[in-house]
């Protein structure tokens, strides 16, 4: 058994770099992926258990917050959350701080990957892809630094109602999307959207994907595809994508990741 434990959601590899990055820093950690049902859920034996993931539409993405509950902790768990986000933190760690009691929570603002809606580059304020790297590192070793010594946050993360509303909704809007997405003839039949969905919701059909109805939006997909061949509708044929350069479609599709 590990001494921590971080469960990390992660679409394009941002979230997945940063646990990896902090992990890196606590040492002996195990890090669990929660695009689909965790792999362990009985984390009583971890002193330390975070929690790193994006924000999407408003909240939390996929299942996480059911995922969440599903969790078991030792009562004297120290337990901390960090989210990225492209332009607002919304209520994820809200929601994420009514489950666990969270001890000390982050936020980090990273390029945008939601690339259907608009480019990666439209930051607040605009920053190179280097920098907004740097800008996870330096977030990275701080959390990693207060996480070792067991720091407290003074204040709770904020409720922000009125995402909450948005977050309800994002499912239902993501579903109508979800019919879009479809492979160009530049696909090469390599198979890693299969590989790294989540939701085993592609399929190699004569040797193109073929998408089922069971999309919770991460676009990992999209993202990892190695010759930008999937797209969401017409939108995304011109936009650049933004995978975390550190990130293999590899490890994205790993159940576990142990971090010495
Ligand atoms: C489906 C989707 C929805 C998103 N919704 C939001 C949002 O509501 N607010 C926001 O600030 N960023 C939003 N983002 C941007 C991500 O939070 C941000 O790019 C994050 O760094 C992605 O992390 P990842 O690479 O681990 O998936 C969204 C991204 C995606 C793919």
């Amino acid at each position: 058994m590990s001494e921590n434990i971080i469960y990390c959601y992660s679409g394009s590899g941002h979230c997945l770099n940063m646990a990896m990055s902090i992990a890196k820093v606590l040492g002996d950690t195990d890090i669990v992926m929660m695009r689909a049902f965790p792999e362990k859920t009985d984390a009583t034996e971890a002193r330390r258990v975070g929690f790193v993931f994006p924000c999407y539409g408003g909240g939390l993405p996929g299942d996480v917050e059911s995922y969440v509950k599903a969790i078991k902790l030792a009562p004297n768990a120290y337990t901390f959350a960090v989210e990225q986000y492209a332009g607002y933190i919304g209520c994820g760690l809200h929601k994420i701080d009514e489950i666990v009691d969270l001890d000390y929570w982050a936020t980090v603002s990273n390029h945008s990957t939601c690339i259907w809606l608009m480019p990666h580059t439209l930051t607040v304020p605009p920053t190179s892809k280097k920098n907004a790297q740097k800008r996870l590192d330096r977030t990275a070793e701080k959390v990693g630094a207060a996480v070792k010594a067991f720091e407290r946050s003074a204040k709770k993360p904020p409720k922000n109602s009125l995402f909450a509303a948005e977050s309800a909704g994002f499912s239902k809007m993501h579903a109508a999307r979800s019919k879009k997405f479809a492979a160009s003839d530049a696909c090469i039949s390599c198979g890693t959207c299969v590989k790294v969905c989540p939701r085993n919701n592609i399929q190699l059909q004569g040797g193109k994907p073929s998408f089922g109805r069971n999309c919770i939006g991460c676009l990992s997909c999209v993202q990892f595809c190695p010759k930008a061949a999937i797209n969401v509708g017409r939108i995304t044929e011109k936009r650049e994508r933004f995978p975390n350069p550190n990130v293999k479609a590899a490890d994205l599709s790993k159940k576990i990741i142990h971090i010495d």
